[in-house]
């Protein structure tokens, strides 16, 4: 099953679903540029593929009614990334996730897909803060954003103890759009 959960103008984003996702998810989770920024999370086939879409995003969507969700093109259906919301242990509100294949990148995709993604969650689901991890040297990430709203507000460490850059957003402070 695989419910919609946000459209934009060019973007539809809906949940994960172990058999019709776990080629893509494969693929961008293996991408040297998802390894290098966001990190290895053991997908190294289309059965460990699987097993992340369950124990990840699908676990997520039960236990907190989000997740990272499926970003397509609404126009050709085609898979171009992950967009969501991720609740870690280490962080006290939870925080904005995204990636898109290499192909996809430079057309605006992850700016209207976490719009939405920051507009669900301080709207809908009444988040009244919205946090994001970043690496210092992912410039883009960092320009996405800055777009969002969000501001940096200190350095934080990781499980890997790799200093990363939180920033914040609070929902009354949040632009719309
Ligand atoms: C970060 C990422 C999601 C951006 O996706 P995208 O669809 O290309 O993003 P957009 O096109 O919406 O916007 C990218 C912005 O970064 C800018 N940008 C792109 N490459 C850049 C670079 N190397 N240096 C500085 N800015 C850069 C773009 O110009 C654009 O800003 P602008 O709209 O002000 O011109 C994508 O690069 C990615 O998937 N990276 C790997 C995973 C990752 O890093 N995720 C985030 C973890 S915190």
């Amino acid at each position: 099953m695989s419910r919609d959960v946000l459209a934009t103008d060019r973007l539809r984003l809906r949940e994960l679903d172990e058999r019709r996702d776990s080629a893509f998810v494969l693929e961008l989770l293996t991408d040297p540029s998802f390894l290098r920024h966001i990190g290895d999370r053991g997908v190294r086939d289309l059965d460990s593929a699987r097993d992340y879409i369950r124990n990840g995003p699908r676990a997520s969507y039960a236990q907190h009614g989000f997740g990272l969700w499926m970003v397509q093109a609404r126009a050709s259906g085609e898979a171009l990334g992950l967009c969501g919301l991720l609740q870690r242990d280490s962080l006290p509100a939870p925080d904005i996730g995204y990636a898109f294949l290499p192909r996809h990148w430079s057309r605006g995709y992850a700016r209207e897909a976490c719009a939405a993604v920051r507009d669900h969650a301080l709207g809908a689901l009444k988040l009244p803060r919205l946090l994001a991890i970043v690496a210092p040297d992912n410039a883009a990430s960092i320009r996405v954003l800055e777009h969002l709203g969000l501001r940096f507000e200190r350095t934080f460490v990781n499980e890997a103890g790799e200093a990363l850059h939180l920033y914040a957003l609070d929902a009354a402070a949040a632009p719309r759009g």
